[in-house]
Formats: C-alpha cells, sequence, structure tokens
C-alpha cells in the first residue's frame, strides 16, 4: 500500500503524547525533589535578585511566576501585591505556600501547565521564567502563552542556561544532555528558537555566569 496523505497529522499526534508524558514525567520528578530542592537551587540567589530586578515590577503590577518552583523568587517580590504563581508539581507548590506564609505575602499558587495556562488574554504586566524553559517539555508553547497571558507593553524576566543562537551543542553537549534532560534540564536549548516564534522583543540580554552558560534576558510585548 502506498502513503498519499499528509504525515502531519500522524507526527502531530506522536508530538502531543510525548508532550504529555514528558509533562506527567515532570510532575512525578519535581513531587521528588521538593524537599531537596532549595539547597540545590539557592546558589541562584544573585542571578534571581538580578533577573527581577531588569523586570521591576511595581506593587501594584499583577506579576505571574511560571514553573514557579519552591517560590525562591518570592524573596525578591515582596513589595509585590498581585502574584500569581503556577506550577505543574503539587509538592513544589506546597513549599511555596508555606514560603510565602513565612514571607507575610498574599500569593494565589495554582497547579498548572505552563504549555496551557488558564488565563484570559492580557491579564498580567510582568512575568518571571526561572530555569523553566529549560525545563518546560514545549517552551514555544510555554512562550506563545506567556505571551497571550500578557497586556500590551507587558515584560518577561527569563533566566535559564542556553545555547548561545545560532551555536550548535558540541559533542560533549549533546551526549551530556541525553543524562542531564533526564535528570534536571536540557542544556541544549537557544533563547533565539524559542522566543521565534512569538512577536515578543529581547530587549536585554546578559551572560550570567558559568562561562555563559546561564543568561538572563528580558522581553517585552
Ligand atoms: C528547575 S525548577 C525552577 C523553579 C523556580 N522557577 C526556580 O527558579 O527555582 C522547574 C520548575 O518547573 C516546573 N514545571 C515543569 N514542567 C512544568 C509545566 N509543564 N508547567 C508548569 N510548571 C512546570 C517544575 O515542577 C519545577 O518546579
Amino acid at each position: 500500500m502506498v502513503w498519499t496523505g499528509s504525515a502531519w497529522p500522524v507526527l502531530n499526534r506522536k508530538f502531543a503524547v510525548r508532550r504529555e508524558w514528558a509533562t506527567r514525567f515532570n510532575r512525578w520528578r519535581y513531587d521528588v525533589y521538593a524537599p531537596l530542592y532549595d539547597k540545590l537551587a539557592q546558589g541562584f540567589a544573585a542571578q534571581r535578585r538580578r533577573s527581577l530586578g531588569l523586570l521591576n515590577p511595581q506593587p501594584g503590577e499583577q506579576v505571574l511566576l511560571v514553573g514557579a518552583g519552591t517560590g525562591l523568587d518570592l524573596d525578591f517580590l515582596v513589595r509585590c501585591r498581585h502574584v500569581t504563581a503556577i506550577d505543574i508539581a503539587p509538592a513544589m507548590l506546597q513549599q511555596l505556600k508555606e514560603r510565602a506564609e513565612r514571607l507575610g505575602m498574599a500569593v494565589r499558587a495554582l497547579e498548572m501547565d505552563g504549555q496551557q495556562l488558564d488565563f484570559p488574554d492580557a491579564s498580567f504586566d510582568a512575568v518571571a521564567l526561572h530555569l523553566v524553559l529549560a525545563v518546560i517539555p514545549d517552551p514555544q508553547a510555554c512562550i506563545r502563552e506567556v505571551e497571550r497571558v500578557l497586556k500590551p507593553g507587558g515584560r518577561v524576566a527569563v533566566f535559564d542556561k542556553f545555547l548561545a543562537d545560532r551555536s550548535r551543542a558540541p559533542l560533549w553537549r549533546r551526549a551530556g544532555n541525553l543524562v542531564a534532560r533526564f535528570v534536571a534540564t536540557d542544556i541544549n536549548r537557544r533563547l533565539g528558537d524559542i522566543v521565534s516564534v512569538t512577536k515578543l522583543q529581547r530587549i536585554h540580554d546578559e551572560d550570567a555566569g558559568l562561562g555563559g552558560f546561564l543568561h538572563i534576558a528580558l522581553l517585552r510585548k
């Protein structure tokens, strides 16, 4: 038999199934990591301060944290009165709620998929994407959703590991990624490829350490 139809429906279906399984895997593994997470991620305080300083959310603005984790960013957002935090892993969110309570912040914490945000268009002034674009299975779906829920003129702060735009990962990095992706994070994504599916403008980008492995960027709608 000769296949005459388009392969797209089949490929799309395959991609959707892969994304669904990867999303479930993330929920499971971050629920497992939750008790240890702060110890592992506390070394990034300087980058968080810098990134959120560039984002510069004002006290009355609507702020969204996507893949908010245990809420390590909240330490730098205590002046903000309208913070919404979403994450796929309930155990991470539980820690975030406890942190918010310790800080005396009223944070709206919701279990939600960052690839399919359950908010109306133009709901937020400022969004933080910290260490999530390299983890979430479909970062382009995530950034499209962020663009949708941002108000015109809204800002996005990104802090993550990226390959330089247009560069190709060396062999060691491609090999290392087989393990890195499984246990923690993809190390070979390019911010330019991710943002290219949107009209968001990259208005700032800087090296954030580890020999250019980490980046901080500011985007505007
Ligand atoms: C490396 S942690 C970063 C947490 C936090 N943003 C920080 O800076 O510490 C990645 C987070 O993304 C969350 N995550 C992974 N996939 C997600 C998805 N599809 N939707 C929402 N959150 C997701 C994980 O549960 C985890 O809390």
